[in-house]
C-alpha cells in the first residue's frame, strides 16, 4: 500500500466531482448594477465597459423584463442625472432619476428587490460622495443629505438602502432616518468595507461620477489596511447594517473571508467596474475563456465567504448557468 494521500479518488469522474463540489455559483445570488439616465431613448454603451449601457427610461421596461427572464433576483441602480449642483440635490429629488426609475419598475412587477445605491457623487458638480467645505467633503454636513436620498428611495419603493458614500455614521443616521419615516422594515445594506480603488475607473465613466479635483482618499479606505476593514464593519454592524458590502472583490478575497468570519450578516461581494473591464478587454482580444474566467471569479468570491454578488456579469452568468 502506497504511503500517501491519494486526492484523486475524489475527482475521478465528473458526477464525483459534482458529488463532492463545495461552493456552487447560483443566478439567485446575483445582483446585476443597473445606469439609469436622465433623458429620452439612450441606450449608450459605456466605452470602457462593453456590454454595459446607460439606459434612459424608456428602455427600462425591455431591461426589466430581460432580467426577470433571466432569472436574476435583483438590481442595483445608479442614476445618472443631466444636471449636477453643488449639493447633488438631484439624488433627494422625489423626481430624480432613480426614485423615477424604482416605480416604474414597481408598477411593473415585485419580483425583482430594488437596491438603491445611496450616494451623491453622481449628482454632485464636484463629484464627491458629499458637501465641499474647505477643500474636503464635510462628514456631518453631508449625513443629513445622505438620509434624505436613502427616504426618498424608500419612499419611491426600494427594497434596499445601500449608501456608499463612507462618511462616518452614515449607517446609523440612515437607519435612524428610515425608522421614523416609517420604514423601519427596509435593510441597509452597507457598503461597509470599500476601498478607495483604482478599480473604479470604469464606474465612472458608467456614472459620470469623477471626482473633480482630489481623490476620495479621506472617506474610502486605505487597500493596504485590513484592521481597519474589521473596524468599518463592525461599527455599521453596531449602527444596524443588515447586509456588509466588501468593495472591490477579487484584490480583497481576504477580507472577505475575515468579515466573513466576524459578523452574522449576508456578506456580498462588489464585483466592481475595473475587474469586468479587464476581463472584457482579454477576452474581445482572444487572450482568455471569458465564461470559464467569469465562473472561476465568481465561484471564487463565493468560496471566500461572498453570500452575495454584484457583478456586471450578472446576465451572462445567469446564461451560462442555464446551458450547464
Ligand atoms: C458611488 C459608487 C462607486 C461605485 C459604486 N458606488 C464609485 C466610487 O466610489 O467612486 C463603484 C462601482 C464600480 O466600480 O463598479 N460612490
Amino acid at each position: 500500500m502506497a504511503d500517501f494521500k491519494r486526492h484523486r479518488r475524489l475527482r475521478n469522474s465528473p458526477v464525483m466531482r459534482s458529488f463532492v463540489k463545495e461552493t456552487i455559483l447560483k443566478t439567485d445570488d446575483l445582483v446585476y448594477p443597473l445606469f439609469v439616465v436622465e433623458g429620452d431613448n439612450d441606450r449608450n454603451e459605456v466605452s470602457s465597459m462593453p456590454g454595459v449601457f446607460q439606459i434612459s427610461l424608456d428602455h427600462l421596461d425591455k431591461e426589466i423584463d430581460e432580467l426577470l427572464s433571466l432569472g436574476i433576483p435583483s438590481v442595483l441602480l445608479f442614476g445618472v442625472p443631466l444636471d449636477k449642483d453643488e449639493t447633488g440635490s438631484g439624488a433627494y429629488d422625489q423626481e430624480g432619476i432613480v426614485q423615477k426609475a424604482i416605480r416604474q419598475i414597481k408598477q411593473k412587477t415585485s419580483d425583482l428587490l430594488i437596491i438603491a445605491d445611496t450616494c451623491l457623487c453622481e449628482y454632485t458638480s464636484h463629484g464627491h460622495c458629499g458637501v465641499i467645505h474647505n477643500g474636503d467633503v464635510d462628514n456631518d454636513a453631508s449625513l443629513p443629505l445622505h438620509v434624505k436620498t436613502a427616504i426618498s428611495q424608500a419612499e419611491a419603493g426600494a427594497d434596499i438602502i445601500a449608501p456608499s458614500n463612507m462618511m462616518d455614521g452614515f449607517v446609523a443616521e440612515i437607519r435612524k432616518g428610515l425608522d421614523e419615516a416609517g420604514f423601519e422594515n427596509v435593510p441597509v445594506m452597507s457598503y461597509a468595507v470599500k476601498y478607495a480603488s483604482a478599480f473604479y475607473g470604469p464606474f465612472r465613466d458608467a456614472a459620470d461620477s469623477t471626482p473633480q479635483f482630489g481623490d476620495r482618499k479621506t472617506y474610502q479606505m486605505d487597500p493596504a489596511n485590513r484592521l481597519e476593514a474589521m473596524r468599518e464593519a463592525q461599527s455599521d454592524i453596531e449602527e444596524g447594517a443588515d447586509f456588509l458590502i466588501v468593495k472591490p472583490a477579487l484584490s480583497y478575497m481576504d477580507i472577505i473571508r475575515d468579515v466573513r468570519n466576524s459578523h452574522q450578516v449576508p456578506v456580498v461581494a462588489y464585483n466592481v467596474s475595473g475587474e469586468y473591464s479587464m476581463v472584457k478587454a482579454a477576452s474581445i482580444n482572444g487572450w482568455i475563456d471569458e465564461k470559464a474566467i467569469v465562473l472561476e471569479k465568481l465561484t471564487s468570491m463565493k468560496r471566500a465567504g461572498a453570500d452575495i454578488i454584484i457583478t456586471y456579469f450578472a446576465k451572462d452568468v445567469a446564461k451560462w448557468l442555464r446551458e450547464e
